[in-house]
């Protein structure tokens, strides 16, 4: 006897290259241990609604456990045959209760189980990238402490623009992954809801409970649309996207580590272990995590386009495309939580090189707009500031000179106003001090953040 699902009606076949076609279980595996959470939830609403005996429901959910934990141990694993996770535990299922085992099918389908699957391994999942987010950010925010007074070059185009304080650079980062875990939890209160009950499409002519089985699963409710419940894959999209934002925060990371471990910036040093060599050039150390948080970030927009181009254009309710929605889900899931540990243990490592960011902060004529600042509040006009600034810097660039470095003469050559005065603002630290409204970069404003962000950290 076959242990199909929907054989019936079937004189014959599938084919086998429908068969292999239509096979899931080498991906859909990861999905047994909610499928059968669901089950033990269906088991006690079909007991309840006078489907199942006392008797009955003990064995089933027995029966149950015992499968969960033969599907932890491995020792209960799909075979060739099986067509889905769904028919492969139906088929450990009947394996053991026999004819029992063909009850617990009534008034469910594979539509609204898998759609219920494939949440349960989302919300669940999330639970540790939301942990691993939070490592990354303690772990910038640690490193933004252990260097909060070194001066850098901050960066537009880049090229030097005006100095900043790296730690204020470190936790521009920080602010950006504690979204991703602000984004998350809101997905989470849009995905906490069960699609269980809605059967095929319609719902169940049986006295089934959608609202016990959300709850047991731990959803917040159950569908309010059956028809919505097996189609909505909003949940699935909407986490690819959060996956692929995520890994453009980790690109602009790497890259940025890429940078400052090069020979040309040299702002900073990767630790052994978190560095690769060249198998010929003995010298090389590579930021191979930076690159492959660079390289992967691909894969997860990938992953998004793919899982919204399949989705488009699909009717309501179910269709056989949708189960092409979980490879995407699991690659940016699977891919996240292999990168973003690697990644917080560069960063955690990173050794920065104080002497050269602090002797860089300046350099191209970084306090330019200083300089017209400076004039401003002597009263000059902003547009007459910025051409005043900018012919000290022409006069700089002919001479070979830094700004601090022209003399009283030159300036009072360069204009009038710039008197003796303007030597206040000529210096990195002043220009960093002087930046102090809210999200500026002056001391205490990155203290604040540091504060704030170590908070935050600790809460997500
Ligand atoms: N394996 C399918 C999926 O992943 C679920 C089964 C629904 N199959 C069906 N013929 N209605 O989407």
């Amino acid at each position: 006897s076959t242990t199909r699902l929907w054989g019936g009606r079937f004189g014959g076949g599938p084919s086998d290259a429908l068969t292999a076609l239509s096979r899931s279980t080498h991906f859909d595996w990861a999905l047994a241990p909610y499928d059968l959470a669901g089950s033990r939830a269906h088991a006690r609403v079909l007991h309840r609604a006078g489907l199942l005996t006392d008797d009955e429901l003990d064995r089933m959910v027995a029966a149950l456990t015992e499968l969960s934990a033969e599907v932890a141990a491995g020792t209960f694993t799909a075979v060739e045959s099986d067509e889905d996770v769904h028919e492969a535990l139906e088929r450990g299922l009947t394996g053991k209760l026999g004819a029992l085992g063909g009850k617990l099918r009534a008034g469910r389908s594979r539509n609204d189980q898998i759609a219920t699957d494939l949440r349960l391994y989302l919300r669940h999942t999330v639970r540790a990238l939301v942990g691993e987010l939070a490592a990354l950010e303690s772990a910038l925010v640690d490193l933004a402490q252990r260097y909060r007074d070194v001066p850098a070059p901050g960066m537009t185009h880049l090229q030097h623009a005006q100095p900043v304080l790296l730690a204020h650079q470190l936790l521009a980062h920080a602010h950006a992954f504690a979204r991703d875990v602000d984004r998350l939890r809101d997905w989470d209160r849009r995905t906490a809801v069960s699609p269980y009950g809605s059967g095929a499409l319609a719902g169940s002519s049986l006295p089934l409970d959608p609202d016990a089985v959300a709850a047991e699963l731990g959803f917040d409710r159950a569908s309010d649309n059956s028809i919505d419940g097996v189609s909505d894959r909003d949940f699935a999209a909407e986490f690819c996207f959060a996956a692929a934002l995520i890994g453009v925060h980790l690109s602009r990371l790497g890259e940025e580590v890429v940078l400052w471990t090069s020979t040309e910036f040299g702002w900073a040093r990767l630790d052994d272990a978190w560095a690769t060599g060249s198998s010929i050039m003995p010298q090389k150390k590579n930021p191979d995590i930076a690159e492959l948080a660079r390289g992967k970030s691909g894969r997860f927009v990938g992953n998004l386009t793919g899982l919204l181009t399949m989705l488009k254009g699909l009717p309501l309710a179910y269709d056989r495309d949708l189960q092409e929605d979980k490879e995407p889900v699991f690659d940016s899931m699977g891919q996240l939580l292999l990168l973003l540990p690697a990644v917080t243990g560069m960063v955690a490592t990173l050794t920065l090189r104080p002497e050269v960011l602090e002797a860089a902060a300046p350099q191209g004529f970084a306090l330019a707009t200083d300089v017209a600042e400076w004039l401003v509040r002597q009263g000059v006009p902003f547009r007459s500031a910025h051409e005043i600034s900018g012919a000290m810097v022409a006069a700089c660039e002919r001479r070979g000179l830094e700004l601090h470095e022209l003399s009283d003469t030159e300036l009072a050559e360069v204009a009038p106003e710039l008197t003796p005065g303007v030597r206040s603002v000529l210096s990195v630290r002043g220009a960093l001090a002087a930046r102090r409204a809210r999200g500026g970069t002056a001391p205490e404003r990155v203290a604040e953040q540091l504060a704030s962000l170590t908070a935050l950290a600790r809460e997500h």
